[in-house]
C-alpha cells in the first residue's frame, strides 16, 4: 500500500497512529540533529521529521532527498512543538521510521511554490511542473467541480448530455476554421467545429427537447486574454421556448453557480438593449460595476466655431468624479491613450470643474464660460469633477470613449474585484456590415431569428431588423450568448439571401439544415457559455489560459509538445498534400 492517508488529511485526532504517506519533497532542511522534510501532494503538505539520535542511517538518507523527489514513508503521528496555522496539518508531524524513494527528480527549472521564480514561457514549456503549484492546481480543481455542478444542475432540469462530432463541415461563427485533411477522401477536408450550433439544432428536430454539452470548440482567430484557439463551451439548446424561457433558465443556472461557489446571492439580472449599451457605454459588454455613463453634447458644443466639434458626427463625454485636480501630465497621458492607433482618436478635450467653482478647459479659446458651464450642467458635474470629451465619427468615437471609460476606471480604482454585475444585453441587430464592403454578415450567426415585428424589414432594410439574440455579460466579460433560432425553411432562406448567399450556395453549405426544417422542426433556441471564461471569473484569473490545464500561448502554440509542427514526407504523401516550401 503506497499510502494510508493523503498529505492534507492528518490532524491531532490521529496522534500516535502509524501511517504511510506518498508525495513530492517540497523542502528539505537540516537543523542540528534533526532534518525536516515537507511532503506535498494535491491535498496538502505534511511535515516529516528524521532524528539522528533515533536512527542515524535513516537520518543520513533523509539528507540526500532533493526537491521534487517522489517518496513513500511510514511513521508515527506526533503533536508538533511549533504549530503552523497556515497548514491544515500544521498541528502534527510524522516521525519517520521507514523511507522509500519511489523516483528521483532533477533540479526543477523553477520553484514549485505559489510564488515562483519561473517566467511565463518557461512555465508553459514545463506545464506539468507548473501544474504542481497549489495556486495553479486550485483553478483546475475548481474547473472540475464547476463542470460537475453544471452537469448535476442541467440533468435535474431534464437536459440530456449528447456528444456531437468534431470532424465536420464548417460552421459559421465568425472565425476561421481549423481544417483536417481526409486521407480516404483525397483533396477533401474536415473542419473542426467552431461550435456545435447546427448539430444541436438538428437534435431539437430529432425531438430531444433539452440538450447540453460541455464541449471543446475550435476557432482560428487572433488570441487575447479571453480567447484561446481551442476553448470549452457549456452549449445548450431547448425546444418550444421563447427568449424569456431561455434567459430565465440560464439566469437560474448562473445564480446557482454564484451561490454554490462564491456564496453570493445575485439579484435579478438587469436587461440592457444593444442600442443603450452602445450609446451609454460604447460597448456591447459594458462593465456596470461603475457608472460613468456617456453624455452626448452635440446640441451644446457643435456649431460654435470649434472645427473639431463642428465637423464631428458625435461629441460625447464622460464625467470623472473628483478628478479636476488631474495634472497636466495625467491629462497628457489620457490624450496619448486615446491617440494610440488601436483607439484611433486625434485628440481629447477636457473641462475642469474646479473646487472653487471656476472652469478651465483645453478649449477655452473657442467656448464661453457660459457654454462650458452648460456642458458641465448637462453632465451632472459637481465642483471637483473633470469632463473628458471625444468627438468624431459616431461608432468609432463611442468605441474609443468606451475604452477610455475602462482605462480611467482602472486608474481611479473604481473597479471592485469582489463585486459582480451581471446583465443581459438584448435586441441585437440581426446583421452587421462587413467593414469596407457593401456586404452584411450575421451579428450572432445566420440561424438567429429576426424579431417577428422586424421580419418585414428583411427584404427592404435588413440592417434595421433586430434579432431574438441575447448575451450574458458580467463585469465587462461576455460570458455567454444565444438566440431563438429560425425553424422554418422559408425564413432561413430569406436570411441567407440577406446575407448575400445565392440559393445554390446556401443549399450547398446548409442544405442538411434546410432539409431538416421540412420534416417538422420545433421552435427552439439556446445559448452557449464560455466555460473557461466562467472559471476565470470565479477564480479571478486575468487570463483564461490559467484555467486551462494545457493552454496555447499567444501565438497559438503549445511550447511543451511543440505544436503545431511539420509533418514528415510519408505522412504528407499519404494525405496527398504537396507543400510549395
Ligand atoms: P458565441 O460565438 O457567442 O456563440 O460563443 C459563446 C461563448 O463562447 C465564448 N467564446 C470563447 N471563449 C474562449 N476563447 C474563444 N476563442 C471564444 N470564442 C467564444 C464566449 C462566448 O460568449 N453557437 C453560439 C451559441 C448559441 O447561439 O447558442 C456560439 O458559439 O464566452
Amino acid at each position: 500500500m503506497y499510502r494510508s492517508h493523503t498529505c492534507g488529511a492528518l490532524s491531532l485526532t490521529d496522534i500516535n497512529k502509524t501511517v504511510s504517506l506518498s508525495g513530492w519533497v517540497q523542502k528539505n532542511r537540516k537543523l542540528g540533529k534533526m532534518s525536516f522534510v515537507d511532503l506535498r501532494d494535491r491535498y496538502g503538505i505534511t511535515q516529516l521529521t528524521f532524528n539522528e539520535i533515533i536512527d542515524k542511517q535513516l537520518f543520513e538518507y533523509s539528507l540526500t532527498l532533493n526537491r521534487e523527489d517522489v517518496i513513500q514513508i511510514e511513521g508515527l503521528v506526533v503533536e508538533r512543538e511549533q504549530k503552523n496555522a497556515q497548514l491544515s496539518t500544521g498541528e502534527i508531524e510524522i516521525q519517520v521510521q521507514k523511507l522509500n524513494v519511489l523516483s528521483t527528480s532533477s533540479t526543477p527549472p523553477f520553484t514549485i511554490e505559489n510564488e515562483t521564480d519561473g517566467g511565463d514561457e518557461l512555465r508553459m514549456q514545463y506545464r506539468y511542473l507548473d501544474l504542481r503549484r497549489p495556486s495553479v492546481q486550485e483553478k483546475i480543481i475548481l474547473r472540475s467541480k464547476m463542470a460537475v455542478e453544471i452537469r448535476n444542475y442541467m440533468s435535474a432540469q431534464n437536459f440530456l448530455e449528447i456528444e456531437t462530432p468534431f470532424l465536420i463541415k464548417s460552421t459559421p461563427e465568425g472565425a476561421r476554421d481549423f481544417v483536417v485533411p481526409s486521407r480516404m477522401n483525397e483533396g477533401e477536408f474536415y473542419a473542426l467545429p467552431q461550435s456545435p450550433q447546427t448539430f444541436k439544432q438538428l437534435l431539437m428536430v430529432s425531438g430531444f427537447d433539452r440538450y447540453f454539452q460541455i464541449v471543446r470548440c475550435f476557432r482560428d482567430e487572433d488570441l487575447r486574454a479571453d480567447r484561446q484557439p481551442e476553448f470549452t463551451q457549456l452549449d445548450c439548446e431547448m425546444s418550444f421556448v421563447t427568449q424569456e424561457d431561455v434567459m430565465n433558465m440560464f439566469e437560474g443556472l448562473t445564480k446557482h453557480m454564484f451561490k454554490t461557489f462564491l456564496n453570493i446571492k445575485l439579484d435579478d439580472f438587469q436587461r440592457v438593449s444593444y442600442k443603450e449599451a452602445i450609446e451609454n457605454y460604447g460597448s456591447d459588454k459594458p462593465d456596470l460595476r461603475f457608472d460613468m455613463k456617456f453624455i452626448e453634447l452635440n446640441t451644446l458644443l457643435k456649431d460654435k466655431g470649434f472645427a473639431v466639434f463642428d465637423n464631428a458626427e458625435l461629441v460625447v463625454a464622460i464625467n470623472l468624479k473628483n478628478s479636476a485636480s488631474f495634472t497636466r501630465k495625467q491629462l497628457d497621458g489620457l490624450t496619448d491613450f486615446v491617440k494610440q492607433p488601436q483607439i484611433g482618436c486625434k485628440g481629447m478635450v477636457y473641462i475642469k470643474h474646479n473646487e472653487d467653482g471656476s472652469i478651465k478647459s483645453s478649449v477655452d479659446k473657442f467656448f464661453s464660460q457660459a457654454q462650458l458651464s452648460e456642458a458641465l450642467a448637462k453632465s451632472n458635474s459637481s465642483k471637483g469633477d473633470l469632463l473628458l470629451i471625444l468627438a468624431g465619427e459616431k461608432e468609432q468615437t463611442r468605441t474609443a470613449l468606451g475604452k477610455l471609460r475602462l482605462h480611467v476606471a482602472d486608474m481611479l480604482n473604481l473597479v471592485n474585484n469582489n463585486e459582480f454585475k451581471p446583465l443581459w444585453v438584448v435586441d441585437f441587430p440581426l446583421l452587421e456590415k462587413i467593414p469596407d464592403t457593401d456586404q452584411w454578415h450575421a451579428m450572432h450567426h445566420p440561424f438567429t431569428s429576426p424579431k417577428k415585428e422586424d421580419e418585414h424589414l428583411l427584404s427592404s432594410e435588413p440592417h434595421k431588423a433586430r434579432a431574438n439574440a441575447y448575451d450574458l455579460v458580467i463585469n465587462g466579460v461576455e460570458l455567454g450568448g444565444g438566440s431563438i433560432r429560425i425553424h422554418e425553411r422559408a425564413l432561413q432562406e430569406k436570411v441567407f439571401e440577406a446575407l448575400g448567399f445565392s440559393k445554390q450556395e446556401a443549399y450547398e453549405q446548409f442544405g442538411f439544415l434546410l432539409d431538416a426544417f421540412q420534416y417538422g422542426a420545433p421552435p427552439h433556441g439556446g445559448i452557449a457559455f464560455g466555460f473557461d471564461r466562467w472559471v476565470a471569473l470565479f477564480s479571478k484569473c486575468e487570463s483564461i489560459r490559467d484555467c486551462i490545464a494545457f493552454p496555447k500561448n499567444n501565438s497559438g502554440k503549445d511550447v511543451m509538445i511543440n505544436a503545431p509542427s511539420k509533418l514528415d514526407k510519408t505522412q504528407l504523401n499519404e494525405l496527398n498534400i504537396k507543400l510549395s516550401v
